[in-house]
């Protein structure tokens, strides 16, 4: 059945409200489904919701290898490669002993079956050698770096770079509360939508790439995944104070 615009809405502000902490689950749900960071409204759980004994399956696509992970927390965590690890086609699966069965719903396809490529070694298929080759130097260079937590340490540098300007400008207004900020997209807008576009406009000419929001919000979002030095960040906000200051 449909739901009607109103009712939706009103499911929205009831969304709003939920409190993590003490999150109202159906006593027949099987799993609590999050995804930890978003990169539509640049939203992060920087607190994991708390499930009791259901079991927490995160999408973790935009945020892998950004920082360490308490991997215990989690039944099944997955990861498309092609943000933070390599490129797309490959697809990172961390996924709890006991929950790799054959309990699978009636007529799923063998290859969405974890235990079809737990029981083959992820060889089931022929494997994307490539991009698995590239996902190796990534992880080396992950190592090299100092591992996740200095990956934590780089990246909390950056978005801290584009956030304390973002706070501090009369132009530009980061679209997301503190706590739930991302540390790979940060979102933002004028409230004009003029000066958007000729902000998006005038980036784009200046070499800083997809700075346009995504289509369903508007607005501008960078994303600033592991692969973005600090220089980059840096010469952003370099920009956007000169754009700041020639559109008083
Ligand atoms: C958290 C998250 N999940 C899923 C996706 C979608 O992945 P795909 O483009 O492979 O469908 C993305 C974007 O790449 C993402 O950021």
């Amino acid at each position: 059945m449909k739901m009607k615009l109103e009712d939706l809405l009103k499911h929205i502000e009831k969304l709003k409200k939920v409190n993590r902490k003490n999150l109202k689950i159906s006593d027949d749900a099987d799993f609590v489904y999050i995804c930890h960071n978003e990169t539509v409204h640049g939203l992060k759980y920087n607190d994991i919701p708390e499930t009791g004994d259901k079991i927490l399956v995160a999408d973790m696509s935009s945020d892998f290898l950004s920082e360490p992970v308490d991997v215990s927390k989690y039944g099944l965590i997955y990861a498309g490669a092609q943000k933070n690890v390599g490129p797309a086609g490959v697809v990172v699966v961390i996924i709890r002993e006991d929950l790799i069965t054959d309990d699978v719903i009636p007529g799923t396809p063998t290859m969405l079956k974890y235990k079809i490529h737990a029981d083959n070694d992820s060889l089931y298929n022929t494997p994307p050698a490539y991009g698995i080759y590239i996902c190796g130097k990534v992880f080396n260079w992950v190592k090299n770096k100092g591992g996740l937590q200095a990956m934590k340490k780089i990246n909390e540098e950056k978005a801290s770079i584009l956030y304390d300007y973002l706070d501090s400008s009369s132009m530009f207004k980061g679209t997301v509360v503190k706590k739930d900020r991302s540390l790979m997209n940060a979102p933002f807008i004028t409230g004009r939508n003029e000066l958007d576009a000729k902000f998006i406009k005038e980036a784009k000419a200046e070499g800083f790439e997809n700075i346009k929001g995504h289509r369903t919000v508007g607005g501008m979002r960078t994303s600033i995944y592991n692969a973005m030095p600090i220089e980059g960040v840096k010469a952003l906000v370099e920009f956007m104070k000169k754009f700041e200051e020639e559109n008083k």
